[in-house]
């Protein structure tokens, strides 16, 4: 395996080639046979953001037949929710909507903060509220899913203890390189994340999706080999998982960084300084006005046509085919084209202002209570 291809899930990861990536680990492209099987398709499924998956059969096969399935995800509460941390919330909630008989796990990943990212614990708390209020006013209905810290979680604790007696230092090494063992430990406590909706005390053995960035599948593929390894004693069924593509910051850099303070739209910035960044954003326009009405921009290479628009404001296909086709024969003009897209963002931060607002109670009860059911 060459070392280009060892993904670091803690490093600032970039992924050139998703064929090569596919090839290599065994991950299967999200086929129009697959999407035809799933009740509806989500914008991000239509337009191959999500492009591979392991064993989403198995989840169609639970919600053709009415069958229980776990929903599972997890976040690092680092800092606040941004366009990023929404991608993954959009999906934890649409594979919810699926079916009724699905049920949501959502993992604050605390220690992993910790362990990467040296965050305190009682600060990471006040963090996973104001983003757990920002997943709610997305959408999830707080009555369908079971939120706990790590830290606090001895089911997810022990199991990764469990774990651990399975795993040497070599398998973790030829995963993710030599680490810390804090981020080591982190990945066995992410695989109790992923399993513990399988246990008796969760009603055992289940199909469960995880919804996930392609840099987090060094995570799902020892969380898979442990399932195996582990099933004569539990049960367990291999999770399946879903990938999206990682996305190129406003700016257009391949690699997010906090750094490049720029680069990243917080859910609930001000406006002001939102709109300064929307306007900033990287776009597919040429040098000059002239160069661009004569040979059309290049909406596959723009951030507001792609990581703005296509991935989260522009729900309607026909509106973003349209744009497409007035951009690529320059009939539009990056200008317009900004200002039009920062009246859909605007709007919609503002309504998400308003709806987390309300929501920041429940995340605090949520938290406390791990499930309001
Ligand atoms: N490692 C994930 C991240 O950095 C967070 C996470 C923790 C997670 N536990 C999980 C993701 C379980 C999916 C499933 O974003
Ligand atoms: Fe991007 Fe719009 Fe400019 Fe086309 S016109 S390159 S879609 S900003």
């Amino acid at each position: 395996m060459s070392e280009y291809f060892k993904i670091d899930p803690w490093g600032t990861s970039y992924i050139k080639d998703y064929n090569r990536l596919m090839e290599e680990f065994g991950i299967k492209p999200l086929t129009d046979e697959l999407i035809s099987q799933l009740p509806f398709a989500h914008r991000l499924i239509r337009r191959k953001i999500i492009f591979g998956h392991r064993d989403l059969e198995r989840i169609i096969i639970s919600i053709r037949s009415g069958e229980t399935y776990a929903v599972m995800t997890g976040i690092k509460p680092s800092g606040a929710f941004h366009l990023g941390s929404k991608l993954t919330a959009d999906e934890f909630i649409y594979f919810l909507m699926l079916s009724p008989k699905a049920f949501g796990y959502y993992a604050i990943a605390d220690l992993e903060a910790y362990a990467d990212n040296k965050i305190p614990l009682d600060e990471s708390y006040k963090i996973a509220v104001d983003n757990l209020a920002d997943l709610l006013a997305l959408g999830l209905d707080p009555k369908r899913v079971y939120v706990y810290r790590q830290s606090e979680e001895m089911r997810v604790l022990r199991l990764a203890f469990i774990f651990s007696r399975g795993v040497t230092y070599n398998t973790l090494r030829a995963i993710y390189g030599e680490q810390r063992f804090g981020l080591y430990f982190s990945a066995l406590v992410q695989a109790g994340d992923i399993l513990a909706p399988q246990l008796p005390e969760n009603s055992g053995p289940k199909a469960t999706i995880v919804p996930v960035g392609a840099d987090q599948d060094p995570h799902i593929r020892l969380t898979r080999d442990l399932a195996q390894k582990y099933q004569g004693e539990f049960g367990f069924i291999l999770p399946s998982a879903t990938y999206h593509i990682l996305l190129r910051d406003l700016t257009g850099m391949e690699k997010m960084s906090k750094r490049n303070p720029m680069g990243i739209l917080y859910l609930s910035e001000s406006l002001e300084s939102a709109k300064k960044k929307v306007m900033n954003a990287f776009t597919g326009g040429r040098a000059t006005a002239e160069e661009q009405r004569r040979l059309g921009g290049e909406p596959e290479k723009c951030v507001i046509f792609r990581e703005l628009l296509s991935v989260h404001f522009m729900e309607n296909d026909a509106k973003l085919r349209e744009l497409y086709l007035k951009c690529k024969g320059g009939e539009i003009l990056c200008g317009e084209c900004k200002a039009r897209a920062w009246e859909i963002i605007s709007k919609w931060l503002s309504e998400h202002k308003k709806k987390k607002e309300e929501m920041l109670d429940i995340a605090v009860k949520l938290l406390e209570e791990h499930t309001l059911a």
